[in-house]
Order: structure tokens, then C-alpha cells, then sequence
């Protein structure tokens, strides 16, 4: 019975196959350098792991995995434009390597090669295939746009609701999609194939609270990405909103003015301060209790799939490697 360590491979394997250098090199290069930075390629595993769950061919789903994860590169490389962030696996960002032009043009192509090589593979089901495919990238530019929104919000405008619908958009839908289209491949049952695309939704709040707080308390030779970044945004990200809901009138009100003076407070003095309120307010251990409660939702929709339990096994082993994930 296949592994998690085992879908990991296959998908490094079909990367590794991909050709991504054509002309004008200009366009290419950074595509090719972004797929090629690794990540973690949790959506590409989703989708292949679901496929093998409802005993699809996995032969079949080669190219969406390869179309999924090009997809999710092609989000990277607008999100670091738009949230001004300098690191990512490590190394500089495309619009900072290259231009802000670039990112947006080798972004935009990014998302075209992810419907060729997912047309390139003929499929009984594609057409509700690409419909999921497509849904799923609609609500993640939604998801994008409402974080945006946010940023010009003040702390009491947003709510944890707001958040948490605003991250199932922009990050959970994409997670569960892989989730969905993997088991359309398969030809899974509807039902079966909804309460796998809900465990997706539920591992991927917690997936986006993790990035949240990781910004906050990662260490970025490990992460990747610069932490404190969120901060830098103003971005309503979970962590100043929990603070909000837990912290006294005082506190509340010194966020909700350090998150105001955006424009004339000097920003690493900005880190420091927000950073100062969390950990007076043990906000770290607040937040890695909603992780675990996203988790476990996740778990027990996972539980309630009917599908053997040794196919399964990869699914929850991803999820474990999640689970106080440092990257
Ligand atoms: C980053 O996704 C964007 C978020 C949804 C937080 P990942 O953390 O999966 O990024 P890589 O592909 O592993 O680098
Ligand atoms: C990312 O959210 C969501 C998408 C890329 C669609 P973030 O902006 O928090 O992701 P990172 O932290 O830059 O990876
Ligand atoms: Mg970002
Ligand atoms: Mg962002
Ligand atoms: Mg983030």
C-alpha cells in the first residue's frame, strides 16, 4: 500500500520530467526557477492520494497534478507582488529577482500552462473536472481580493468570521479542490467526494492559520518566507484579530492604533510592538488551540469517508506532517 513518502516522490518525479524553459527565456525563466524552488507540493499529493483513495488510475491524474500545483505557483508569484514580500522557499521572490512585470506576465502564463496540462490528458469526466478546477480559482482571486480589503479595514471592521471565510477562500478551496479533482478522476460517489472536499476545507483553515501565525513566530531561515511580514501589511491575519477578542480594552486599543498609524510608524518598531501585545497575551498557545481544533474537525471528516482505511493512510499522514509544520 502506497505512502505518503511515496506520493511525495511521484510528484517530484513528474516535475523532474516537466520541461519548463521555452522562449523568449525572459518569460520561462522564472517559471521554471519558481517550480523548481520544491515547496512542500501539498496540493499535487492531495490530488494523487484522493485519486489512488477511490482506486483511480494514477496514470490518469499525472498532468492535473502537475496543472494544480502550476496553479498554486502562479498565485505565489502575484501574492509576493501584491503582499511586498522579499523571501519565499528561501529565495528572493520573482517581482524582486526580476521585475514586477515579470511576475505578473510569468504569473498570468503559469496559470495558462495549468489548464494545458490539465487538457493535455483526455478524461471522461474533465468537463466537471474543469469546472471544479475553474470554481476553485475564481473563489481563490475572491479570497485574495477580500484580504486585500482588509488591509485598508481597521481591526474592528473585520471579523474572525470575515477571516475565516476570507481564508477558506484563499487557501482551503485550493486544497480541497485538489482534494475533489482527484476523486472525480477516480469516479467516486457525489457524497464520498463532498466529504472529502469538506476534510480539505477544514485541513486548509488550519493549513492558513499555521502560515498565520508562522509569520508571526516562525524562524525564517526555516519558514522562507520573512516573518512579520502581516504585520508590515497591516493584514487582518488571525493573530491580531484573537488578540483583539482576548486581550483587555487597553490592549485592544493599543493594536487597533499601531494597525491605524500604517503609514508614519517605522516598521520594524511596528513588528516589535504587535509582537510585544501577542506574547503578553500567550496569543501563540491561543492560536495553536484553533489549529488543533481545525485539525481535528479534519480528522473526523476523514473518519467518516468510506474507503478503506490503508488507502486512507497517506491522507492522515499528511496530516500529521502538517501538524506543527515549521515551513
Ligand atoms: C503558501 O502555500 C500559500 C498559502 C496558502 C499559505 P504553501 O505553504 O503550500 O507553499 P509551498 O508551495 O509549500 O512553498
Ligand atoms: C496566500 O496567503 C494565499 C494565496 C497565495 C492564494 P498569504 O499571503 O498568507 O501566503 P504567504 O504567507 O505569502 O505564503
Ligand atoms: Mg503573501
Ligand atoms: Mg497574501
Ligand atoms: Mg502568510
Amino acid at each position: 500500500m502506497s505512502s505518503l513518502k511515496y506520493y511525495l516522490a511521484q510528484v517530484e518525479r513528474i516535475f523532474n520530467e516537466e520541461q519548463f524553459i521555452f522562449e523568449p527565456h525572459e518569460l520561462y525563466e522564472p517559471i521554471d526557477y519558481t517550480l523548481h524552488l520544491g515547496g512542500k507540493r501539498i496540493r499535487p499529493t492531495l490530488l494523487l492520494a484522493a485519486n489512488a483513495l477511490f482506486g483511480g488510475d494514477e496514470g490518469q491524474v499525472r498532468d492535473a497534478a502537475l496543472g494544480i500545483e502550476t496553479f498554486h505557483n502562479f498565485t505565489l508569484l502575484h501574492d509576493d507582488l501584491m503582499d511586498r514580500s522579499p523571501l519565499r522557499r528561501g529565495q528572493p521572490t520573482v517581482y524582486t529577482k526580476w521585475d514586477e512585470n515579470t511576475a505578473v506576465l510569468s504569473g498570468d502564463t503559469m496559470y495558462a500552462l495549468a489548464w494545458r496540462y490539465f487538457l493535455r490528458q483526455p478524461s471522461q469526466r474533465l468537463q466537471v473536472i474543469l469546472q471544479c478546477f475553474n470554481e476553485t480559482a475564481i473563489e481563490v482571486c475572491e479570497g485574495q481580493q477580500k484580504d486585500m480589503n482588509f488591509e485598508h479595514m481597521t481591526l474592528e471592521e473585520v471579523s474572525i468570521d470575515d477571516y475565516m471565510d476570507m481564508i477558506r477562500q484563499k487557501t482551503a478551496v485550493l486544497l480541497a479542490g485538489a482534494l475533489k479533482i482527484g476523486s472525480l478522476y477516480a469516479g467516486a460517489p457525489d457524497d464520498e467526494t463532498e466529504r472529502l472536499y469538506r476534510f480539505g476545507i477544514h485541513t486548509g483553515l488550519a493549513f492558513q492559520l499555521q502560515d498565520d501565525l508562522l509569520d508571526g513566530y516562525g524562524d525564517t531561515a526555516v519558514f522562507g518566507k520573512k516573518t512579520g511580514q502581516d504585520i508590515r501589511d497591516n493584514k487582518k491575519s488571525f493573530l491580531p484579530l484573537l488578540a483583539c477578542s482576548i486581550g483587555s480594552a487597553s490592549q485592544k486599543q493599543e493594536l487597533m492604533s499601531i494597525f491605524a498609524a500604517k503609514d508614519n510608524m517605522d516598521e520594524e518598531e511596528k513588528v516589535r510592538r504587535v509582537m510585544a501585545i501577542y506574547d503578553t497575551l500567550a496569543l501563540r498557545q491561543a492560536v495553536e488551540k484553533a489549529i488543533d481544533d481545525e485539525f481535528h474537525t479534519a480528522i473526523r471528516l476523514l473518519d467518516d469517508i468510506h474507503a478503506d482505511d490503508a488507502k486512507k493512510a497517506p491522507l492522515r499522514e499528511l496530516l500529521e506532517s502538517l501538524q506543527g509544520r515549521k515551513k
